[in-house]
C-alpha cells in the first residue's frame, strides 16, 4: 500500500533539492510552529531527518513501499519519503516524537515485543496511531497493511496495538487477543497467552 504518492523518485527529488530553489514555510510539527527553508521538492523525509533533527523517522525503501517513514499528515498517515516538502505548507506535521516516548502505544510495542530491530517500529507506531482508539483486528491489519516488518511475523504488533487499549476495555481486549491467535494459525483454538506485567 503506497501512501502519499505525490511527488517523483526518490533519488530524482535530492538531485532537485540540491538546486538553489527554495520555499519558507510555516507548517506545525509535533505542536510547534515552524517556518522552514528548503528546496519545495525536497522530501518530507529528508526535511524531517536533516533539517528539523527529527531523526526518529525512518528510511527504509525510498520508494514509498515499506512504511518506515510514515508520520502523520494532518492527521492522515503518509510515507514521508514521497510527499515534498511543498506539501508541509500550513499542514500538521507529527513524528514518532510527537508520541512523547511514553504514549500507551510505545508501552504496548515493549510490553509485547512489537519492536525486535526497531527500523520498522517508529512507521509501524504511527500507522497504527492514525487508527483511532479502539480498532478490530480486521482495521489494524488493514491500517498497517503497508508497513512492512522483517522480524516480528506481526502477530506480536497487532497484539501491541489492541493491547494498547488496555485499562479501557479490558474484556474486550481478552476477546480480541484470542482473535489474533485463532486468525493467525489457520485453526479455531484458543490459545493461552501471556499477559504482560501490570505497571
Ligand atoms: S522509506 Fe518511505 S516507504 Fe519505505
Ligand atoms: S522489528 Fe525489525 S523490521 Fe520490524
Amino acid at each position: 500500500m503506497n501512501r502519499g504518492r505525490r511527488g517523483g523518485d526518490g533519488n530524482s527529488a535530492r538531485l532537485i533539492a540540491r538546486s538553489a530553489l527554495r520555499s519558507s514555510l510555516v507548517f506545525r510539527i509535533n505542536g510547534r510552529r515552524v517556518r522552514l527553508s528548503a528546496h519545495p521538492l525536497k522530501r518530507l523525509l529528508d526535511v524531517l531527518r536533516e533539517d528539523c533533527g527529527l531523526t526518529g523517522t525512518k528510511e527504509g525503501c525510498g520508494e514509498g513501499e515499506c512504511g518506515a517513514c510514515t508520520v502523520l499528515l494532518d492527521g492522515a498517515p503518509v510515507n514521508a519519503c514521497l510527499v515534498p516538502f511543498a506539501h508541509a505548507d500550513g499542514a500538521r506535521i507529527t513524528t514518532i516524537e510527537g508520541l512523547g516516548g511514553r504514549h500507551p502505544l510505545q508501552r504496548a510495542f515493549v510490553a509485547h515485543n512489537g519492536a525486535q530491530c526497531g527500523i520498522c517500529t517508529p512507521g509501524m507506531t504511527m500507522a497504527a496511531a492514525a487508527l483511532g482508539k479502539s480498532p478490530t483486528l480486521d482495521q489494524v491489519r488493514v491500517g498497517l497493511a503497508g508497513n512492512l516488518c522483517r522480524c516480528t511475523g506481526y502477530s506480536a504488533i497487532y497484539r501491541s496495538v489492541l493491547d494498547s487499549q488496555r485499562g479501557r476495555n479490558r474484556r474486550g481486549r481478552r476477546e480480541r487477543s484470542d482473535q489474533i491467535f485463532r486468525t493467525n494459525s489457520g485453526a479455531m483454538k484458543r490459545t493461552k497467552q501471556i499477559r504482560p506485567k501490570k505497571r
